[in-house]
This record gives C-alpha cells, structure tokens and sequence, in this order.
C-alpha cells in the first residue's frame, strides 16, 4: 500500500495534478500547488459540494468572507488560547514532534505485532483471520492486545485531562525513540500555537497583529445575522463557503493530507436550541450519503464518533476513508452549540440574537457545522481512482478511474493522422463542443500511446477521427474504464456526452 501510495504521488507530479510548492527552491514544508490537472480536479470537486449544498438546499446559502479578520474573533473562538499541539524535542537531533503524534505511532506499531500474532495463530490452527481474532481477542489475551489497551487508556486520560507532564512520562516509560537519532533524550513538552500571524498596517507602534484563520467557520459566525437579515432567512438555514485555511502543522506528512496552507468547505447551520442533536444526526446521514455518491464503494468509508468532544461540542463526528495509509479523517461533523455566536456576542458588545417570528422571541441559534477539507477529498478521490491494470494483450497501463463528472477533461478529441483535412474536422468538433465541456486535441502520437496519456488523466471518453468521418459524420468514441469503442453520428456526440458525465 506505501509503494502505491509512492506511485500516487509521483503520477500527481508527472501528470501535472500536485507540485511542491516553489519547486525550484526545493519545496516549501507542507505546502503544494496545484497544476493543470490538478484545478480542474480541484474546482470540479468544489463544485460538487456547492451544488448538493446552496443548490439543491432552498434554505443554504453561501458567503465568501475575507482571510482576514479582527484579531479579536480568534480570542473570542478559542483559537489564542486553545488552538494548541503538544510538542517535545529530541535533545540530540533537535527535531520537533507532536508528543501525541509520536504515542499514536507506538499504538499503531502494537496493531501491526497484534495482526502478525492473530495471523501466526490463524495460521497454526487452521482458522480464518476473523476467526483467529474473535477467539484471541475473547479468549487469551494476545501479548500485545493487554499494553496497547493499557497505552491507550494512559493517552486518552492524559489528553482528556491536558496533562503534558504524563505524555512526556508515556514517551518515556514507552521507549519511545527520536526517527532520527535513535535516541530517547527528550524535553518537556510544551503546547505550541498553530496560528499563523502577520502584521496589519505599516507603522511598528500602530501595526495590529492579525493572524491567517485557521478555519473559515469564523467568517460565517460573525456574518450570520448580516446573511439571515439580508436574505430574509428563518431557522433553521445554513451558509456554505470555500475558502482557504492556514494551520503551522509540525507534523507535516502524507502529502496533501495534511497541509499549512489547505482549503475547506464548510457549512453552518443554524437552529432552534433544543433540536441539535437532531440536526447532527441528519447531516450525519446527509454527508456519508454525498461522500458513497461518487461510487468508491461503501466498504471505503466509516465514522468515527469522538469521546472526547471539544469544549464547545455536544457531539462530534469524522467521516473517515480509506487511503492508503489507513482509515483518515476527510470531514468533521460537529455539533457547536451556541458557543461560537454567544462569545462573539460577548466580546463584540453587540446583541447578535436571532428573532424567531413563530416564537415571538428571541435567541441564540445552535449550530450543526459539516467541515471538509477539499485537499483531503481531493486526495481521496485520486487514491481511489488510481489503478494500474494488466490488459489481455500482455501491456499494462495506468487509468485514473475518475467518477466522470470530476475528471479535469471529459473528452479529447484526435485525428487518426496528422494530414487529409482529419485535424481540421477534429478541431471543427472541438470548436463545437467546447463551451459544454473541457476537451482536449491531441494529434501527438500513436492513437494506443493518445488513449495511454488520456488515461492517465482520467479523461472519460476519446474522440478518434479517421477517413471513414469524412463521409458519414460519425467518429468512434472509446470509453477509458472499459476501453470498448462505439461509432456515433458527431450531431449526437454533445447529447451523449452530457448524458455520460453529468453526475
Ligand atoms: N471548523 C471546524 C474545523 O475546522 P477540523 O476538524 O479542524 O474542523 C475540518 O477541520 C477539515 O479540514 C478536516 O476534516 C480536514 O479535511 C481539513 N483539514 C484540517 N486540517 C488540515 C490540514 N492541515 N491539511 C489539510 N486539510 C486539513
């Protein structure tokens, strides 16, 4: 899985979907651009979300606030204070780790030698691997299985409570050792905040400090009343935005996964107090249901439901897919209580309370928010997509099995030579067809190394134009998952490809 993960990550590079950002300088930590492909990709997923989301909901609507915002706000939310990582450097290489990070890691390696113990026991009675479990895990207790519930249990307490000095202590009495230098020789740990900040105005002594946001939540908060007066809206009603967010991550790894500058998707939706909960189960089903749409197959997806909730949660999920390193969190479902608007109310002066028309009165709304990180989707999808196939004629290609309605170009059309006026009617049908779809002319080529290049981008459908166009107006349309080729009249070429790529 880590080898095609590899190879995943060199097609997004070679294909022109993912670059490091300021390549030429060798990269900057965390940080990507998105190239020709890759935007495409990008917006056609955010498209995605806004329609099932402002689209197809009468009472969603979107906004587009700023990065920017009054310095304020992050102490209202929290963020100053709490928006925290736990840290802890090896005194030998100087490295820096999130102390949690480096405990899940141990848990994760007690997985790995529980698998390789229940597969041992599989193996020695003739059983299953299920069947191995249930019966170690219910009956003797698997080496492993009694220290990693006992870790576990230790790392849950210590973050619940905050305590550092017992994550280092877990580091410790774990063995815990630096990846680089091998050695156990660690510091205290330390929280460290994960806002980015910069300086507004020009002059030093007037200059306000004001940070990146780190989440575009805020942005909604503080503008749902201007939204709700504005557009006339009645609770409950939820406002949609895409924008980007910046988090200093000091565990930077896994690609997009997780990034210091990335983009989120993100719904507010405000309701009566008392039905929250409701609401959060609903958006739970709504949003699992969005995400198995695509047709990855249902088994790619879970939730993971949160013990432990944050200060202003009364209930939270992840929705969770399956990469190819593990089950990984794409989307957060939170149930924010009133925390959000009643701080903001608190430390602006101003009453932000909704009047309830049917109530007769006022109140402060609570909020069921949907968050997604379009960087994550976007790595979920091409994980999912990415196939290398061996054909039946001996040859092996790479396809990006991409659902149709994302794929960055849904046709490429190419003349089968570069010469008695074939270009020229290929182009005609670009010219046509342009303004629904992205397409894409290629005469560059063998047509078997046309479709390879083709595939590998993900585009659905190739348009091959040969002598026989020029006198009956049909081309062949090769279709990318099944490669089989049918022959269609060029008049209908625009009906069945919107019919093929619409979702
Ligand atoms: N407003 C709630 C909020 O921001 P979150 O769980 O911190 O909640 C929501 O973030 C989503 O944003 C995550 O599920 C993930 O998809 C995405 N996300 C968060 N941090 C990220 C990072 N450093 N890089 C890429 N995506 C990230």
């Amino acid at each position: 899985q880590e080898d095609v993960f590899k190879k995943l990550v060199s097609h997004c590079k070679e294909y022109g979907f993912v670059f490091p950002s300021s390549d030429i300088y060798d990269g900057l930590g965390a940080v990507y651009d998105y190239g020709q492909m890759g935007v495409e990709l990008k917006n056609n997923i955010k498209k995605y979300w806004w329609d099932s989301m402002v689209l197809l909901h009468e009472n969603i609507v979107g906004l587009d606030s700023a990065i920017f915002m009054h310095p304020t706000i992050w102490k209202a939310s929290g963020h100053v204070d709490a928006f925290n990582d736990p840290l802890i450097d090896n005194k030998d290489s100087k490295k820096r780790y999130r102390a949690d990070v480096l405990i899940e890691d141990q848990l994760a390696k007690y997985d790995d030698k529980i698998d390789k113990e229940v597969a041992k026991a599989a193996k020695r009675f003739g059983e299953s691997f299920d069947e191995a479990q249930y019966r170690s895990t219910n009956g003797r207790v698997l080496d492993n299985q009694a220290k990693r519930d006992a870790l576990h249990a230790r790392f849950a307490k210590a973050l619940n409570d905050g305590n550092l000095d017992d994550l280092r202590q877990i580091i410790v009495d774990e063995e815990i050792a630096c990846p680089i230098s091998g050695t156990k020789n660690w510091t205290e740990v330390r929280q460290f905040n994960l806002m980015f900040s910069t300086e507004m105005g020009s002059t030093s002594d007037g200059a306000m400090k004001v940070y990146l946001r780190p989440e575009t939540a805020q942005g909604i908060f503080v503008n749902y009343l201007n939204v709700q007066k504005t557009g006339r809206m009645k609770i409950p009603f939820g406002i949609a935005q895409i924008g980007k967010a910046f988090r200093n991550e000091i565990v930077a790894r896994q690609f997009i996964f997780r990034m210091r500058e990335f983009e989120q998707m993100e719904m507010q939706f405000f309701v009566k107090p008392g039905t929250e909960l409701d609401w959060f189960k609903q958006w739970k089903e709504i949003r699992l249901k969005w995400h198995k749409s695509l047709g990855f197959g249902d088994d790619k997806y879970r939730y993971h439901d949160h013990d432990k909730l944050a200060h202003y949660a009364n209930a939270a999920t992840d929705i969770e897919f399956l990469m190819p390193f593990g089950f990984k969190e794409v989307e957060g479902i939170h149930s924010r209580t009133n925390f959000d608007l009643s701080q903001h109310e608190k430390f602006s002066g101003k009453s932000i309370k909704y009047f309830d028309p049917e109530l007769n009165d006022s109140y402060t709304p609570y909020v069921v928010e949907t968050s997604i990180g379009v960087d994550r989707m976007f790595l979920s999808i091409m994980s999912a997509s990415f196939c290398e196939e061996q054909l039946e004629s001996g040859e092996s290609r790479v396809v990006l099995k991409l659902p149709a309605a994302l794929a960055p170009v849904k046709l490429a059309v190419m003349p089968l030579v570069k010469k008695d006026g074939l270009p020229e009617k290929a182009r005609e049908i670009i010219d046509d067809l342009k303004f629904h779809f992205n397409c894409q002319y290629d005469e560059k080529d063998s047509i078997g190394k046309r479709y390879r290049r083709q595939d590998a981008i993900g585009t659905p459908y190739c348009v091959t134009v040969d002598h026989q166009t020029l006198e009956d107006n049909c081309v062949t349309l090769r279709n990318r998952d099944t490669m089989q080729q049918e022959r269609v009249a060029i008049s209908e070429l625009n009906n069945i490809i919107a019919d093929r790529v619409s979702i």
